[in-house]
């Protein structure tokens, strides 16, 4: 394996894959980003660019998909529309995106007989009681709650038939949720973070007792490195890292960290249908793999921190309007 193709990384999580790649790998990149509003190509910039190349095209085009997966020895897909709230104003690019964006992805990896990885989430097995004492594992029954999870769901399921069907060398991961460097401010950490960098008060939906299970990016990239080099193919492997908090335990975390009071947030008005929690087994990717989870959440956190301090000029342009579109939803 030489070229890897990266759908999406030029977002949070594919630009961080990719400078994981450049730091633990020797492996040359192809990114293929169509730049939407969750998009930057800032996140990308700065790497050996005899190793780094940038294609601007959307994986709904076939005619450039096809162009960029022949000449890639794997593909790793995290191209996706990623926002729950985002999907329930406007279902349609979800759709677009995730479920004929990742087919046109899979027949070019078919036809170019190209391995396949794809990026999926803990979403489409539906939420979970407070106190269930399950955890979601590889045998859940999928049942997904929201458009996103739901599109999601049919990406995955598209994967596993052209596996089985067409005999597609693919593997699959389901991750929880990630926070750190690069994710958009629309999501919750980093909109809590930049809201207390503004002075604003941390807005939490309904009583803020959802719970998900925190991992640092960086350990899911490390997580699908493993998978893409020793995964079996037509597999799924659940990667998490023990870090269910509750919506409140994060925020409070947060204020009690810039020196607030940490009763000094606003409780908003809940997401539609919004999944009560997540948790992950990852049982099988750590002993079948020998993966583990190097941050800690308060360390990883904190570090997260100072990471939107740092970077300012980048969160700064698109924060009024983030936070205009939340209040029309009284959010
Ligand atoms: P993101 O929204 O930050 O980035 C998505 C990227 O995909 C952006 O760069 C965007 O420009 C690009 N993109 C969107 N539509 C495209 C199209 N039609 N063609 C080409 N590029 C397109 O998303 P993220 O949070 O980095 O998530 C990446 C992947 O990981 C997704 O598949 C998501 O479902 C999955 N995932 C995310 C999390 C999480 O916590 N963020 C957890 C588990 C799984
Ligand atoms: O579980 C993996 C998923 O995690 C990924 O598949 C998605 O792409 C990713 O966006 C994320 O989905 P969530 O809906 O869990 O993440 P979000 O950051 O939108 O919200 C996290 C929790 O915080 C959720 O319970 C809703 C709540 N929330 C969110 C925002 C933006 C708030 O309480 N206040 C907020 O302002």
């Amino acid at each position: 394996m030489r070229r890897v193709l990266v759908t999406g990384g030029a977002g949070f999580i594919g630009a961080n894959f990719v400078e994981h790649l450049m730091a633990h790998t020797d492996l040359e990149v192809t990114v293929l980003d169509a730049l939407t509003y969750a998009g930057h190509r800032e996140a990308v910039e700065g790497f050996d660019a005899a190793r780094v190349e940038f294609v601007h095209g959307d994986i709904t085009d076939a005619e450039v998909v096809d162009r960029v997966v022949a000449a890639a020895d794997a593909v790793v897909h995290f191209a996706a529309e990623s926002h729950n709230d985002n999907s329930l104003h406007d279902p349609r690019p979800f759709l677009d995106t995730n479920v004929v964006g990742t087919y046109t992805l899979i027949e070019a990896a078919r036809r170019h007989e190209v391995r396949f990885h794809h990026i999926s989430t803990d979403e489409v097995y539906g939420d979970l009681e407070l106190d269930d004492p399950e955890r979601f594992t590889e045998r859940t029954p999928y049942n997904p709650s929201s458009p996103y999870s739901s599109t999601k769901a049919a990406s995955d399921l598209l994967v596993r038939a052209w596996v089985r069907s067409f005999g597609l060398q693919a593997t699959l991961s389901n991750c929880s949720n990630n926070y750190g460097p690069w994710q958009h401010i629309e999501k919750f950490i980093p909109r809590q973070i930049t809201n207390l960098l503004d002075g604003r008060r941390p807005r939490l939906y309904g009583q803020g007792q959802n719970v998900r299970d925190w991992i640092h990016v960086d350990d899911h990239c490390s997580a699908v490195l493993a998978v893409v080099e020793r995964g079996r193919i037509g597999e799924t492997y659940l990667i998490g890292a023990d870090g269910e908090r509750s919506n409140r335990q994060v925020v409070e975390q947060l204020l009690v960290a810039v020196g607030r009071p940490a009763d000094d947030f606003d409780l908003v008005a809940d997401r539609a249908g919004h999944d009560l929690r997540y948790a992950i087994d990852a049982t099988k990717v750590r002993t079948e793999l020998g993966w583990t989870p190097r941050y800690d959440f308060d360390a990883g956190l904190a570090a997260t921190v100072e990471w939107y301090r740092a970077h300012e000029d980048w969160w700064r342009p698109v924060k009024e309007a983030t936070e205009a579109r939340y209040a029309a939803s009284g959010q």
